[in-house]
């Protein structure tokens, strides 16, 4: 499988070697191998297959069971999810990914406790990424719309300036207007910020569209990471195990 994979270059930012995780004693991830350079890396799967697990593991919030991630070099594996971030971790979960009760400005805010640059500077830049919530940011982020709710946690973990952004489904469950969009600005986020991107997605076509590499999480492994380019609906099947 992915073990054979071959030594990290120079713009890897994420290493991951035979990570095993779970809840309790149980296991979902049982040894999943690869890297992430400056690219975006794209994890299919299909529902249950561990996604949001390996996710929340890399960011250090499930504990590591068994394996390694390195993040820039640095062996995160036992880190706490602050930790991670100072490193340049940034991480937009699946669901509850703002807080409620604060308003869009003070989500936006709590990002930039993180690094050097003002939090003006910061923010200008979140502004042009998602320019619909500059007029915003007085209202309530419990109050938005799921697609408004989504560029506020993801402006937040951009205000950390962050080397490696962790998207868990960033467009499930989103109106296909917004899903268009938030595919494009994530390529832009990419290409704009120099930021390694990896995310999670159900949606192979839509996914592909945007990827550099894809790696399908199946049955608690991964397949060997494949170039989007090279993709087709035979090694597809083959790597989902169908
Ligand atoms: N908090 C939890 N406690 C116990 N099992 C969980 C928990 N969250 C997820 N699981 C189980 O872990 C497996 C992978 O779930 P998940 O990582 O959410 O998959 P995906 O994000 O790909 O849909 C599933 O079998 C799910 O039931
Ligand atoms: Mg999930």
């Amino acid at each position: 499988m992915a073990d054979t994979i071959t030594e990290p270059t120079t713009d890897t930012v994420l290493e991951v070697r035979n990570l095993r995780s779970g809840y309790g004693t149980v296991p979902v991830l049982n040894g999943i191998t690869f890297d992430v350079r400056n690219e975006i890396f794209t994890i299919l799967g299909s529902n249950g297959a561990g996604k949001t697990t390996l996710l929340a593991t890399l960011a250090r919030l499930i504990p590591v069971m068994d394996g390694s991630i390195h993040v820039q070099g640095q062996d995160v594996s036992n880190m706490p999810a602050y930790s991670t971030a100072r490193l340049g971790v940034g991480y937009v979960p699946q669901e509850s990914a703002v807080f409620p009760d604060l308003t869009i400005m003070e989500n936006l805010s709590i990002g930039a406790m993180i690094g050097k640059r003002s939090t003006e500077e910061r923010l200008e830049e979140v502004f042009d990424t998602f320019p619909d919530l500059r007029t915003k940011t007085h209202l309530r982020a419990g109050n938005l719309s799921g697609g408004e709710s989504r560029m506020v946690a993801c402006g937040r973990a951009l205000m950390q300036d962050p080397q490696l952004l962790l998207l868990d489904e960033p467009t499930a469950g989103l109106s296909p207007l917004y899903v268009e969009q938030f595919f494009e600005t994530i390529e832009l986020i990419h290409k704009t910020r120099n930021v390694a991107v990896l995310l999670t997605e159900q949606n192979a076509t839509k996914a592909l569209g945007i990827a550099d590499r894809v790696m399908v999480l199946s049955l608690g492994e991964g397949s060997e990471p494949l170039d989007a380019g090279d993709v087709t609906t035979e090694r597809l099947k083959e790597a989902y195990k169908l």
